[in-house]
């Protein structure tokens, strides 16, 4: 086993992994440098497949303001968004933005030079920002990854999979175990700040607009660490990715395609949004999924289309230049023809508890980005809002971080040793053909846990998830990333599960069939590795009989 320490480990290169490390590097004492550890390439992630774009709450942007975006984001969160997080991240979006530009990242201007701003669901004024029209991600990530692989201050490990955490017994983190995906060799790596930018949990659900690497891994490792975790019932599920037979892994047809106009119609050509909302095809994601889902359910279809025709070829070719050549690849011309859409699992907005600082309930451990509930989406996310919240998230950070002496820790305990040992014993473990397993899971969760939910589907989903962990025989160590990466994805599922059957009421993202109403008094779910046990156990004694009359203190000490 080979060991290592850093003063500061970042987990993650997409956007928030990517800046946090420039930003650390650039702001803070390092005296046994940074490191940034990923599991594929440097800047394969979620990030890279951004489409729409960034908010930008700018000043030059004199029909927007920082009060229209804070209540918009309000608004769309359903009664969960925490008002000082959502003005922190409003009010620093201008400085953090203009910070971004300095590290070569550039935004779509008109021919004046001004920025140009984009229109998506539940903004009431054009604030968003995008670049190389479709492709925000990509021109982001690419232009912080450059900046990053240039930088000899920061150290990269490319193909690794961060596996567990060192906690001790005093709740303070000192370091990750990382396992190498091309040689399977583990590393442990001392530190006394560990950064999780690890993403998001889309894989988990048979449709998603995720790539394959979202599979929850950072919330899975900051849970079983101890750590707190927030509102992991509220998955939201993107109204319109391109539904092509066979395709589970979904292109996205962004949202700033309504925005500039496309409507939602039926085989027909029938528009239906006017029977759900009066915002029609700009109303919150959540509504419009629903909307859409409702009616493939009663025409028992597979898709709904989307008319992009009134949009005009012209502009559809230089707005959305990516959309037009994925959908001309599948035989679809969208300056005529219908596309065929359909919701897909798309973001997280649970995640690890943390404050604005990054600061998790476990000392030395930091979440930024979607891996993070930080409070700003409540129960369904702004379009947009996520790439902001990265990086105001990973610029405040690094901020926070320069205020503490950051040190590789001197000593550690039998706590963290025994972790250790677990990755060092030389065990024969035979290798697990996790890909139908997978499958199995993400079916599980799009039929149980999915844009409809109810006690019924739910119990029936854990009770399918219990069959299936005692298929997979590991508990902690794997053999190889696919591995890790499936035995994360069991404990998120379990987390969705718990607390979508804890949250006895509909709001935002979460649809409860069996309790439609909002209740006006509900505040945040909260799970903790003790809290879920407990529960768990009151379930499995429940199993034949109904969960129904359940009580919320029946989920233990939700923290
Ligand atoms: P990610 O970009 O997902 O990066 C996570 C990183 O962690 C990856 O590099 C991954 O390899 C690494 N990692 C994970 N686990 C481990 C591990 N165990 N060990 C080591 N490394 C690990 N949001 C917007 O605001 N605007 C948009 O226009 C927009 N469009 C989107 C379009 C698509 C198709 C998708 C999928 C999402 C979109 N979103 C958009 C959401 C947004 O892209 C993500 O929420 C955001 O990019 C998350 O960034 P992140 O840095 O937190 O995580
Ligand atoms: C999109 O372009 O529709 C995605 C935007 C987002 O997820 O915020």
């Amino acid at each position: 086993m080979k060991y290592s320490k850093y003063s500061a480990i970042i987990i993650g290169s997409g956007i928030a992994g990517l800046y946090a490390a420039l930003k650390i590097e650039r702001t803070t004492k390092l005296n046994d440098g940074i490191l940034l550890v990923t599991k594929s390439k440097l800047g394969e992630s979620n990030s890279y497949y951004a489409q729409g774009g960034m908010v930008g709450v700018l000043k030059e942007n004199k029909a927007d303001s920082t009060a229209s975006h804070i209540s918009d984001t309000i608004k769309a969160g359903a009664g969960l968004s925490e008002l000082n997080t959502v003005k922190f991240i409003s009010e620093n979006s201008d400085k953090v933005i203009k910070d971004l530009l300095n590290f070569g990242v550039e935004f779509d201007r008109d021919e004046d030079n001004k920025f140009t701003f984009t229109l998506e669901a539940a903004h009431s004024v054009r604030r968003v920002l995008h670049s190389g029209g479709d492709a925000t991600g990509r021109m982001v990530t690419t232009a912080l990854r450059q900046k990053v692989s240039e930088n000899s201050n920061i150290d990269i490990y490319e193909e690794t999979t961060a596996v567990e955490l060192l906690v001790d017994e005093t709740n303070e983190c000192k370091g990750v175990i990382v396992f190498n995906n091309l040689t399977g060799e583990y590393e442990v790596i001392y530190s006394s700040a560990v950064i999780l930018a690890t993403g998001g949990i889309g894989q988990l659900y048979k449709y998603t607009t995720n790539p394959s690497g979202a599979t929850g891994d950072g919330m899975s490792l900051a849970f079983n660490a101890g750590a707190v975790m927030q509102d992991m019932e509220f998955v939201q599920f993107h109204p319109t990715a391109l539904a092509i037979d066979g395709d589970e892994n979904r292109f996205l047809i962004s949202e700033a395609v309504r925005g500039e106009g496309a409507k939602l119609v039926d085989a027909s050509g029938a528009e239906f949004m006017y029977k759900y909302d009066e915002r029609l095809e700009l109303a919150p994601r959540d509504v419009v999924t629903r909307a859409i889902y409702s009616e493939m359910l009663k025409h028992h279809t597979d898709n709904v289309y989307l008319n992009a025709a009134c949009i005009g070829s012209e502009k559809l070719a230089a707005r959305f230049p990516n959309i037009s050549k994925k959908c001309l690849e599948n035989g679809i011309d969208i300056s005529k023809d219908f596309i065929p859409v359909a919701p897909a699992a798309h973001y997280m907005m649970g995640g690890i508890k943390t404050n604005i600082h990054g600061e998790t309930s476990v000392k030395g451990l930091y979440a930024i980005g979607e891996a993070a509930s930080t409070g700003l989406h409540g129960g369904n996310r702004l379009a947009s809002n996520s790439l902001l919240e990265c990086v105001v998230c990973a610029y405040e950070v690094a901020n926070y971080l320069k205020t503490l002496p950051l040190n590789a820790p001197k000593q550690i305990n039998e706590t963290i040793k025994s972790i250790i040992e677990k990755y060092s014993e030389e065990i024969y473990l035979e290798e697990i053909d996790v890909t139908s397993m997978k499958e199995k899971l993400k079916s599980i969760m799009w039929r149980g846990a999915g844009i409809f939910r109810s006690e019924e589907t739910l119990e029936n989903s854990l009770k399918e998830l219990e069959d299936l962990k005692s298929e997979f025989h590991r508990s902690d160590k794997c053999i190889s990333k696919q591995e890790y990466e499936f035995r994360n994805m069991l404990t998120v599922a379990e987390m969705v599960i718990m607390s979508a059957l804890k949250r006895k009421e509909s709001r935002g993202a979460h649809c409860r069939t069996d309790f439609s109403d909002t209740n006006e008094k509900a505040v945040h779910t909260s799970l903790t590795r003790t809290s879920l046990e407990d529960f768990k156990k009151i379930l499995k004694k429940q199993y034949s009989a109904n969960f129904a009359g359940f009580n919320d203190s029946d989920f233990g000490a939700a923290v």
